[in-house]
């Protein structure tokens, strides 16, 4: 089956709302009280994947699909760094559990063309992908809030 990457389109918002939110039950399930976990709940993603998409030019979103279904995807915008500029920062990458481990991932962060990111501390299973695409991290480290929550997280850049 092959795997298509292609831009983000308003058409997609219910779709990815609700990988992404399936995503971060996976991923935030023991860091996040349920009550936050819970209100990440499908409908609300869509909403927010509505205003990504709209966000304007300089953020973008890429989509990977099989078979007209989306499996991934991909968001990318200016570095957030406050006060200074990396360059293009990696926002998040999702692959489906069900079709991991057979490049997407890889596919999609190479569409995404980004100097760095931020990523959970206790995400090493990212980590390791992201070494594997000679992402390294750089010795800074933040606690980052999430939803209200810290969050340790760790910068990697290549
Ligand atoms: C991280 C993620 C996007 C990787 O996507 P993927 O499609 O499974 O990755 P790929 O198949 O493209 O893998 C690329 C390389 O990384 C390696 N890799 C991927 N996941 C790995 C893991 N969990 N452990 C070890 N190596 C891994 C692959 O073996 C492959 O190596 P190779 O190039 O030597 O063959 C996917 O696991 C995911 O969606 N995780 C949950 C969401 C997440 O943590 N996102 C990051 C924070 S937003």
């Amino acid at each position: 089956m092959a795997t298509t990457i292609r831009r983000a389109e308003s058409g997609d918002t219910v779709s990815l709302g609700a990988l992404h939110s399936a995503v971060w039950t996976e991923l935030y399930s023991d860091v996040l009280p349920p009550a936050t976990l819970a209100s990440l709940d499908r409908a609300t993603m869509a909403e927010l994947w509505g205003r990504f998409i709209t966000r304007g030019d300089d953020y973008v979103q890429f989509v990977a699909e099989i078979d007209g279904k989306i499996v991934g995807f991909a968001g990318v915008g200016p570095g957030r760094e406050p006060g200074y500029e990396l360059g293009r920062e990696l926002y998040f990458i999702v692959v489906s559990p069900l079709h991991r481990r057979s490049g997407i991932g890889k596919a999609l962060l190479k569409q995404a063309d980004v100097d760095y990111l931020w990523i959970a501390e206790h995400n090493r299973a990212a980590q390791v992908f992201y070494r594997k695409q000679k992402f390294f991290p750089d010795s800074v480290r933040r606690v980052g809030a999430l939803f209200g929550t810290e969050l340790p997280e760790i910068r990697m850049a290549r």
